[in-house]
């Protein structure tokens, strides 16, 4: 069976990608150093799927570390999962970000060309699009215009495997841009893992049901949208997972060399204050909440077109918003215990 090199298979989508992988009879073989996870994700992993998988623990953005796991391991293709994330840290310390997350695919792109693996899946994101006056955003809707140094990693990146693939005919490359991705796996085995207090609007609305938070803030209620507040499209993470899956196996059967680009999305928006209200509803708890100013960077509305995913890749999501709120809050309770 050909192996799969997942970075940052431990992470929030890494992890349910890789139940995903393992469910459709693939290998995923982890590089994580567990910076932004821990222990609970494997053995959460391994009780889902009763396997355990492997996990070679270091630095994927160290060069001869990850040269001896594709040494060890000859794998036949990458997900790349591993970067920083924090949108708000990256203003900060734009150049941590820069170095992690452009570094660490040079790196592997380096290595996988030492070892002849051609085939990558990596992760973007629909911060992207920056604020696209027009909505949904396609594939081809205008790019590089990020809000954040977080954001212009993504299209550095992006560039970055463009010209590496016009230049290297046999690079096989898919580029997935994400929306927002929530939920957890319905298990409560597996889901996100907040480090300190959350920026997301999801485990913040969770862990202020929980009373871990005082009240969530609310960014905005004076945009020009139906409420008031910004709009999302909010994506269940094992929907997500699921399209690497898909993204993979179309992979493997172009003859061509590829460097292709899909949104992932569920194609429709919702605001704060719905996404609120659906929490309460399918949780049966109440979320205490104040309208605030707004948050510097946000954009008022994003939400995706998918009929490339579903033409190209066959892929639409299956679970609602109501869906993933649910399962967040039974992963916050699973966390509790
Ligand atoms: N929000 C609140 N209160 C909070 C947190 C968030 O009102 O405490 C609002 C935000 O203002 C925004 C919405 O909830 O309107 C979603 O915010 P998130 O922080 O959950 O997500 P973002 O849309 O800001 O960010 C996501 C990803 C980023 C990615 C970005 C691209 O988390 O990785 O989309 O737009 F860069």
């Amino acid at each position: 069976m050909t192996k799969t090199i997942v970075t940052g298979g431990a992470g929030f989508i890494g992890s349910h990608t890789c139940v995903e992988l393992l469910a459709a009879g693939l290998e995923p073989v982890l590089v994580d150093d567990l910076r932004n996870s821990d222990e609970r994700v494997l053995r959460g992993l391994a009780e889902i799927t009763g396997r355990q998988p492997v996990l070679h623990r270091i630095d994927c953005g160290d060069a001869d570390a990850l040269d001896r796991v594709f040494a060890a391991e000859r794998p036949g293709s990458v997900i790349h999962f591993a970067a920083d994330k924090a949108v708000g840290e990256s203003v900060q310390h734009p150049v941590k970000y820069y170095h992690n997350n452009i570094g660490s695919l040079v790196t592997l792109l380096r290595v996988m060309d030492t070892h002849r693996v051609k085939d990558l899946v990596f992760s973007s994101s629909c911060t992207v699009y920056g604020n696209s006056g027009q909505l949904p955003v396609t594939e081809e809707s205008a790019t590089g215009e990020a809000a954040s140094p977080y954001g212009y990693t993504k299209v550095v990146c992006e560039r970055l495997l463009r010209d590496a693939s016009a230049a290297d005919a046999s690079l096989r490359a898919v580029l997935l841009r994400y929306f927002n991705p929530v939920g957890a796996h319905p298990s409560a085995l597996i889901g996100e893992l907040p480090i300190g207090v959350p920026n997301n609007l999801v485990p913040f609305i969770t862990q202020a049901a929980a009373g871990l938070r005082d009240k969530l803030t609310v960014f905005g209620n004076d945009y020009h949208t139906r409420d008031g507040s910004c709009i999302r499209d909010y994506i269940h993470v094992v929907d997500l997972a699921k399209a690497h899956v898909l993204a993979l196996q179309w992979i493997a059967k172009q003859k061509a060399p590829v460097c292709e680009v899909f949104n992932l999305g569920t194609g429709e928006g919702n605001t704060v204050l719905e996404a609120v209200r659906t929490f309460e509803e399918v949780s049966g708890v109440k979320v205490p909440y104040v309208i605030g100013p707004r948050r510097a960077g946000d954009v008022p509305a994003m939400y995706a077109d998918t009929a490339k995913s579903l033409k190209v890749l066959g892929w639409r999501t299956q679970l609602t918003l109501a869906d993933a709120l649910r399962d967040a809050w039974r992963w916050q309770l699973a966390l509790a215990k």
